[in-house]
């Protein structure tokens, strides 16, 4: 789609003007154009991700004013600017954080208005481009949080998931020691990376604990929840043994209710987000601002892959992405 496209017959958008399950509320309808206001952008979409948070988002979560669009992160072309923004030029490829709360449409569209974004490496492919936002996003703001730094140790739980897979990378690069828990799958690139990697499931506090020589400093848990989640008796308890039965210095960015329960930090923030009765975050607005706030996990119920190798730098191999992407152009 072209610049001049945006102001013809109005671009196409999925959209929900109610509430409930995705697959009933759900529209594909032709809107106009949105414009992008102060320190925003707009950027023609070529390719869009699409995760479990927007099904939570047409089921609830995060309720505002109505209708809105999913697709919370995408790569494109920027072809309109906002007032203060000074960092892109329109033509230029981004990719970055959908405005999906202060726009009528987001992410799947033929142009969506951006919130955060950053100018794509020449190397990547849109579809690559635009898995990143938010599991690299989440990753480096749960690292931040954990406190993890050169010369101090954390476990990655959970780093055959793309947040985890990220997790690893830029821990790594800030010179921590890692270790990692995950499957067959991405085990052999993890230690190629540098981890220490182990397999999670039964019996994991004793492995990390000896492959790491001893407790670690920090732990992040990134695993999807499973059926133990929300009651504290999941894998949390073993992160806390790995980091010597100490629960602040463990992170989850899944198991809300479960952390809470045993003391553990949480990607929601300390002191910003409470629970409901159903263990979803109600935010504060100071925390719905926050890009990584917008992908939340209370609600998911699919929980597919995305492409670890949109990480990596050059040489990597072709992503599964497209499998779950809706290429919008
Ligand atoms: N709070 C936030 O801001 C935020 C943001 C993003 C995501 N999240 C949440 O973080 C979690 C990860 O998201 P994602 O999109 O990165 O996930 P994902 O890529 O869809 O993760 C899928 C992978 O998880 C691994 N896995 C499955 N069961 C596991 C278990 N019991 N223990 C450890 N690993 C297991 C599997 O990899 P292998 O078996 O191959 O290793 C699987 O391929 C989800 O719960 C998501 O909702 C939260």
């Amino acid at each position: 789609m072209s610049a001049d496209s945006c102001s013809g017959a109005g671009i196409r958008a999925l959209r929900f003007h109610g509430y409930g399950e995705p697959a009933e509320v759900l529209r594909l309808e032709r809107t106009p154009p949105p414009h992008p206001g102060a320190g925003r952008i707009r950027a023609v979409v070529h390719a869009c991700g699409l995760t479990p948070a927007d099904w939570a988002l047409c089921r609830g979560l995060f309720p505002g004013s109505l209708p809105r669009g999913i697709g919370l992160e995408v790569a494109g072309v920027v072809d309109a600017i906002g007032d203060g923004v000074t960092d892109v030029s329109i033509g230029d490829r981004v990719l970055g954080a959908t405005d999906y709360a202060g726009a009528p449409s987001a992410g799947a569209a033929d142009a969506a208005i951006l919130s955060h974004w950053a100018r794509m490496p020449a190397a990547l492919a849109y579809t690559d481009a635009a898995a990143i936002p938010m599991a690299m996003e989440t990753a480096y703001r749960s690292l931040e949080q954990l406190g993890v730094t050169a010369g101090r140790s954390v476990v990655v739980h959970g780093a055959g998931t793309t947040v985890g897979f990220a997790a690893v990378q830029i821990a790594l690069m800030r010179g921590a020691r890692v270790v990692a828990t995950a499957g067959v799958t991405y085990a052999d690139r993890l230690r190629a990376l540098g981890a220490m990697v182990t397999s999670y499931g039964e019996g994991v506090a004793d492995r990390v604990l000896q492959l790491a020589g001893g407790p670690l400093d920090l732990a992040l848990d990134t695993a999807p929840p499973h059926r133990a989640a929300n009651t504290g008796a999941g894998h949390l308890p073993d992160l806390i043994r790995i980091v010597g039965g100490v629960p602040r210095r463990v992170l989850t960015i899944a198991d809300f209710v479960g952390g809470a329960k045993l003391g553990v930090r949480t990607s929601l923030g300390d002191s910003e987000a409470t629970l409901d009765d159903h263990g979803r975050p109600q935010l504060s607005t100071t925390a719905r601002r926050h890009p990584g706030l917008r992908y939340c996990s209370a609600s998911s119920r699919s929980s597919p892959r995305k492409a670890r190798s949109a990480f990596r730098s050059r040489g990597r191999s072709r992503s599964r992405t497209g499998a779950r992407r809706s290429t919008a152009a």
